[in-house]
């Protein structure tokens, strides 16, 4: 049986990443001032133990002001480095590969956490540095009717924003990551930058496609420049945010960012507007067209995310070349042991060795005790070792057609 392309290891400068499954950037809003805590090492631990080839770490924020809530990683001060060190060496002690997404939140900074209601907070005595937490943007347009105005940036300013993502860069690496994704999506700075929608700046840095790609280009070259030659650099953009940004546009930059030293583009969309999500319809692999579209027109790596959520879906979507890199979310929340589910429901031999033998040894010895064994996961999730009845790639529960188109 030749590999599959989900588990055949992909170099990028000088990582190997084991497979070519991603954990997908999620903010834990547990940090506290900014800082990592056990929690985020259980987070990260439990994907990087669970077989993934990167486990990239949430959009940590390079400048205190950047914060989208009061549980934001943060890594503009050398102190946060330690903490995320140990999270670092713990991934690698399982075998896997870890980056970190590098963000500032601009005019969507200073909200609630999600599930508290995500709205603007008000003056809070108990945030002593409420007064550094200032909403800033390319230009002083609210996220939305009901949102505080931002302050436009000064073109020194700017320059200012562009360097702390180099020292942030440089913070990553004295971490032990081994790579760093800029956060150029979901109407964050980067974002807000691109997207004619919030930026009507009318110096270098709007009006034109070129002036309003500035920033982002910018925070591109200062980013490389701090971060080693040897080590690569991602870059996630919202492809379509329906708002005037589309793919036409990404593929300009895409071809820019390549230039510059970006490896990967990791696809998103929306998040420009007031509404969560764009009006791409949300359905399995939705936003793969964007991965493919960039990846063919601008000669770029790209990763899929988006509803991603079967190993044979994954699959095809790298057979047919429409990504390089498959990235999971939400399913990675239900299942953080689907890198181990999808070696096993591939028949991969080395299943079981892809994950540490305090439970790899165990699940082999089972898997080999008992062919044929049902698990919570249906029975493709049982590996079945050399000689043994059986291919591991067991009956699976009826697909939705849409799944595989
Ligand atoms: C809890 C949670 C937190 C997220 N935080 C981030 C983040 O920090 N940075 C980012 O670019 N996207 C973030 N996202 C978006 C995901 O990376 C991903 O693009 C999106 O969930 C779609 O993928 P999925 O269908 O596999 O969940 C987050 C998503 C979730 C569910």
């Amino acid at each position: 049986m030749s590999t599959p392309l989900l588990f055949t290891p992909m170099a990028l400068r000088g990582l190997t990443l084991r497979n070519r499954i991603v954990v997908a950037p999620m903010h834990q809003y547990a940090a506290e001032n900014g800082f990592a805590n056990d929690w985020h090492l259980m987070n990260a631990g439990r994907y990087a133990a669970g077989g993934v080839g990167l486990m990239m770490m949430e959009s940590t924020k390079v400048e205190r002001r950047g914060c989208g809530t009061v549980g934001d990683l943060g890594l503009w001060d050398d102190a946060f480095v330690p903490g995320l060190k140990r999270i670092v060496d713990f991934a690698h002690a399982c075998g896997s590969s870890i980056g970190i997404q590098l963000g500032h939140s601009g005019r969507k900074a200073r909200v609630a956490r999600p599930w508290e209601g995500g709205r603007p907070l008000q003056p809070d005595p108990a945030i002593a540095d409420w007064d550094a937490w200032e909403l800033v943007a390319p230009s002083a347009l609210p996220a939305d009717e009901n949102a505080p105005v931002p302050r436009a940036l000064s073109v020194a300013e700017i320059a200012d924003v562009v360097q702390a993502f180099g020292r942030a860069a440089a913070r990553a690496h004295a971490a032990g990551f081994d790579t760093v994704e800029i956060h150029g999506a979901h109407g964050f700075l980067i974002h807000e930058f691109l997207s004619p929608a919030a930026n009507r700046r009318a110096d270098a840095y709007g009006g034109s496609d070129a002036n309003r790609r500035r920033f982002a280009l910018e925070v591109a070259e200062c980013v490389r420049a701090n971060w080693p030659e040897d080590k690569p650099l991602f870059m996630r953009l919202s492809v379509d945010d329906d708002a005037g940004w589309g793919p036409a546009e990404s593929v300009a930059l895409a071809r820019e960012l390549k230039a510059v030293g970006v490896d990967v583009i990791d696809c998103s969309a929306g998040g420009i507007l007031a509404r969560p999500v764009s009006s791409t319809p949300i359905g399995y692999g939705y936003q793969v067209p964007f991965a493919q579209r960039l990846r063919e027109e601008a000669g770029v790596k790209t990763m899929a995310v988006g509803l991603i959520v079967r190993h044979d879906q994954a699959e095809r979507i790298l057979q047919e070349g429409r990504a390089d890199l498959i990235a999971l979310a939400r399913e990675m929340l239900y299942n953080p042991n689907w890198a181990l589910d999808a070696a096993c429901k591939m028949g991969l031999p080395e299943a079981f060795a892809s994950v540490p033998p305090a439970a790899g040894w165990w699940l082999g010895k089972r898997a080999a005790a008992m062919p044929g064994l049902v698990t919570s996961t249906g029975t493709g999730a049982v590996h079945l070792g050399k000689g043994q009845a059986g291919n591991g790639s067991g009956p699976h529960p009826q697909l939705p057609k849409s799944l595989l188109q």
